[in-house]
Parts: C-alpha cells; structure tokens; sequence
C-alpha cells in the first residue's frame, strides 16, 4: 500500500493507491466517518464492484445505501443529481453522511457535485475505477455537470475526504477507456515531468498488461504531480491551469462528438493540436512534435479526427470557462516537461492547427 497526501489546510486529504479494496473500511474509519454511507456508482462498475465495496464498508460497521446512476457522459447531467438528491431525500440522510463515488471520472464529478450541495455539502469520498479518474479526476475535487450541451460549465471546488484507489480495477476496464485514461497521464508527463513521460512511453505494454509495479507507479506519479499543483492552486487562479493541456481544443471537439468521443480521446486530439499550435509560433521543434503524437499514436489513441468542421469547432471553443475577453487560453509545450499558458486571438493559425487536426 502506498499512502500519499494532499495538503490543503483544513481540507487535507490522503491518497491510498492499493491492490485490492480490503482496506476501504479502515480509511472510513481512518478519516472518522460515522454516519450513513452511499455508494454511487454506475450500471457497469456496479456488476463488478458494488457488492465487495458494499460488504468491506458494512464488515467495518457502516449503514450502507447503494445508488447506481445510468454510465455515460450523456447522463453527466442535472437530472441524474436530481435522481441522486431524491434517493438521499429518501433516506433522511443527516450531516454525517457521507457519499462514495465508485467508478469512473463522470461518476466522481457527478457524485462529488450532489454531495457539495446536499445539505449545503456533506463528506465524499472517491474510489475510482478508470485509469482517468485514477490518474486526474478524483484528485483536486472539480465536481460538476454538463449543461445543455456544454462541458462541465456547471460546478463547484469541493474536495474528497480521500481518495482510495484499487489499480486492479483496471483490469476489467475496457481498452478504449484503459488508452483514454492514458492520454490525461501523458498530459501529466508533458506537462511537468519529462522522465515520467519517458516513462510512461517506455513501458506503454506493460501498461496494457496490467503489471502491479507499473499502475501502482502511475498512480503515485498521477496523484504526485496533480495533488502539488492543486497544493499550490486549490481553485486555478493561475498555475492549475497547466492541466488544461489539450482541453482547449479538447473539449471543442467533445461537445462537436457530442459526446460520442471518449474524454481522453478528445484530450489527445487537443494535446495535438497545442504541439501543431506550439510548433507554428516556433516554440517547438517539428521532431519534439514528432515524439509526442508517436508517443499518442502508440497508447492507441487519436492525434487526428474525420468528419468534423473546422468552423464548428472553432466556434464551440468560445463556449468554455477557458474564454477570457474573447480570447482563446492555451497551454502550450515548450518542450516535454515543460508548458507555458497564453491566450490568442489569431482566428487564422488557430483553424490553420483545426485544419491539420479535423481531416
Ligand atoms: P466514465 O466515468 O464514463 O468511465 C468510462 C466507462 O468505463 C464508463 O462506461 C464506465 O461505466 C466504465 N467503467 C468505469 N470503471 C470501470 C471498470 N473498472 N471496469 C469496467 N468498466 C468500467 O469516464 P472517465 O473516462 O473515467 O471520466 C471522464 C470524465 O471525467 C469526463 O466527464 C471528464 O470531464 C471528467 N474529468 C474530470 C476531471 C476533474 O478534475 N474532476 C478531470 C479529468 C476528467
Ligand atoms: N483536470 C483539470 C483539473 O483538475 O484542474
């Protein structure tokens, strides 16, 4: 087991990164959970590991409840949390409650959203199960919901009282998620850490073969390199939005899919196009470019996408919380393990990038 912690003051939390979920209960009692648990999760994480989450938390001596919400970011949205509020309603839930979020990046964000705002905020707790959660979203507490068609635009800072991740939960996930969690851990390398992104191109196949030593090291550098930029900028005033990297573009390109593309698939395509991007205002070598896409391309995931128009996607990525006084915010590499932020207006270079990117 390996334990790390994320230091926020008041709101510190630990990470625990093990093998299997026997020690769920304890970290419930470690953090001094004592009222009602409910375990949210969604139709396919609940056939694999609703019922052993359930039993380790009622064999500590909790009162748990079980909720199960339909899987999908299509269902990332305002009438789920109602569904979720009014099961909570039901139960006569109290202030020490508190909410488990099991499984994926869409049921944290989902579940973490209802327990900011049930009560006015009662204790939850994320236990993901896709390689994206494990490596980004259960991390740094962004809950939220899709609204209308818009990606994440409605939401809260509220962060877990843990985080517990099971890596061989990985196992059952299928590949495309398995490649799209990648891309976020890529981002993670790109970003900060060069060695990492060596790494993590070096041991790509063991990835792919579930290799104990190699999740469990992905999941500390993950949360290593997330919790100390959520350390320094809980509510990304500035510096936490370097894990941006991608999205710009990224989410464009998810809500054109509406949806039909997987989170990940999205930030690689965007992590494509900030290197296309980077490359054409000389920040970066061609051959730098080159390694990165290569890099993508080998965990199996897009760096370019038919069947989408330019000015479409242009047009969407002025939709975001990335939008600042009509201009465009980027996180652009310098090199790897380096980025710089800044925002453009040059509507010309940025769907000159969209034109190589959307074939
Ligand atoms: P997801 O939650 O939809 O999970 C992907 C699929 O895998 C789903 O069908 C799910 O049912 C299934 N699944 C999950 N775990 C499984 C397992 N162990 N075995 C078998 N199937 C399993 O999607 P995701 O990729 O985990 O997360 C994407 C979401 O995360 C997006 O909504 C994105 O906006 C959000 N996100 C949030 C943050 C944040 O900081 N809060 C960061 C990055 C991404
Ligand atoms: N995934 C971006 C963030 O947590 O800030």
């Amino acid at each position: 087991m390996l334990k790390l912690n994320v230091n926020l003051d008041k709101r510190s939390y630990p990470i625990y990164i093990e093998t299997d979920f026997s020690g769920l209960g304890k970290a419930c009692l470690s953090a001094r959970l004592s009222g009602k648990l409910v375990v949210i999760t969604d139709g396919n994480v609940e056939k694999y590991y609703l019922d052993e989450c359930s039993r380790q938390l009622s064999d500590t001596g909790f009162e748990v409840f079980r909720y199960v919400i339909p899987a999908g970011e299509k269902n990332k949205n305002l009438d789920t949390v109602r569904g979720i509020y009014g099961y909570l309603a039901g139960l006569k839930l109290d202030r020490q409650a508190a909410l488990i979020a099991l499984g994926g990046g869409v049921t944290g964000d989902i579940t973490g959203f209802a327990a900011a705002t049930y009560l006015r905020g009662i204790s939850f707790i994320q236990v993901p199960t896709t390689l994206l959660a494990q490596a980004d979203s259960s991390v740094g507490g962004k809950v939220g919901v899709d609204f209308e068609g818009h990606k994440n635009i409605i939401g809260s800072f509220y962060q877990p009282r843990f985080v517990y991740i099971d890596v061989n939960t990985l196992r059952t996930l299928p590949v495309r998620e398995l490649r799209s969690g990648l891309a976020e851990v890529i981002k993670h390398g790109l970003i900060l850490d060069g060695d990492f992104y060596e790494y993590i191109d070096y041991n790509m196949k063991k990835i792919f073969t579930f290799d104990d030593n190699v999740l469990q090291y992905l999941a500390k550098m993950n949360c290593t390199i997330k919790g100390s930029v959520v350390e320094q900028d809980e509510k990304e005033g500035g510096l936490r939005a370097i894990l941006n990297f991608g999205h710009t573009f990224g989410h464009a390109v998810e809500t054109v899919s509406d949806f039909a593309l997987a989170h990940g698939e999205c930030v690689s395509v965007g992590i494509a196009g900030a290197c296309r991007l980077a490359q054409r205002l000389e920040m970066i070598d061609g051959n730098i470019v080159q390694k990165i896409t290569g890099t993508l391309d080998k965990a199996g995931l897009p760096i370019k996408l038919t069947g989408f128009d330019v000015e479409k996607v242009y047009e969407t990525m002025f939709h975001d919380k990335k939008v600042k006084g009509g201009k465009l915010n980027f996180v652009l590499p310098k090199g790897i393990g380096e980025v710089i932020q800044c925002s453009l207006d040059d509507e010309k270079l940025i769907k000159a990038v969209l034109s190589e990117l959307l074939v």
